[in-house]
């Protein structure tokens, strides 16, 4: 059985152009893998917490140390690492607020970077220990970062490859909706590319 981790970012409950190319590869994704499971996380709808000094002390606590409040801190951090452990799939839809990530998504990478678990210190020094088979970011942003002099001023999909790489994900597959404020014509070219890819990228999986 396969299953596919999906993560939202977009704080909008309609019209995101991010979370609407997310359905389109979920409901691909679920076409293909008729008995696979889904764990779908609307992040502006969680309100996760913040980490902070108790969070962390638990963190780097050993596991065999940690008292019951720290066990408790961690639940629900423990649960999104053991689904993305489980993950063959994850997939992460996100906008580019103010030329980076949403604060709900670097709140959620913050409570799944963990030592000992999503990664730990080698003799080579840091090694990433999730094994996801296939890794998707849909991002979307209202002007082109795709090309120089404007890919200096992205901060998303550059932070991601290195978050995500440094948990042991290393070959995410980026798609860009990029220009979604800059005309009609541009957006509806950047979109109709998008879900292109997505079909492409789901279909060349199962080869
Ligand atoms: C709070 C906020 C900040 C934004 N900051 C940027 C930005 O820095 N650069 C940009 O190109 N677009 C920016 N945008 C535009 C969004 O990236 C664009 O509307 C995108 O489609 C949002 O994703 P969504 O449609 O999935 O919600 C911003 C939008 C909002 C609401």
């Amino acid at each position: 059985m396969s299953n596919l981790v999906r993560i939202d970012a977009s704080a909008l409950s309609q019209g995101s152009h991010s979370k609407a190319l997310a359905d389109l590869f979920e409901q691909t994704w679920r076409a293909k893998h008729p008995q696979g499971q889904v764990q779908h996380h609307d992040l502006s709808r969680l309100n996760l917490p913040h980490i902070d000094e108790a969070f962390i002390q638990a963190m780097y606590t050993a596991e065999q140390d940690r008292d019951i409040q720290q066990h408790q801190l961690l639940e629900q951090s423990t649960h999104f690492v053991n689904e993305l452990k489980s993950a063959d799939c994850l997939l992460i839809s996100t906008p580019m607020y103010n030329f980076g990530i949403p604060s709900h998504l670097k709140t959620y990478i913050d409570m799944v970077t963990r030592v000992g678990e999503t990664f730990r210190y080698g003799e080579n020094g840091p090694e990433g220990l999730l094994k996801i088979t296939q890794t998707v970011v849909i991002a979307a942003s209202g002007g082109d970062y795709t090309q120089p002099p404007m890919d200096a001023m992205n901060f998303v999909t550059p932070y991601l490859k290195t978050v995500l790489g440094f948990n042991g994900i290393d070959s995410p597959h980026f798609i860009e909706a990029a220009g979604m404020a800059m005309g009609e014509e541009k957006q509806q070219q950047s979109l109709e590319q998008a879900k292109q890819t997505i079909q492409s990228i789901l279909n060349q999986h199962d080869e």
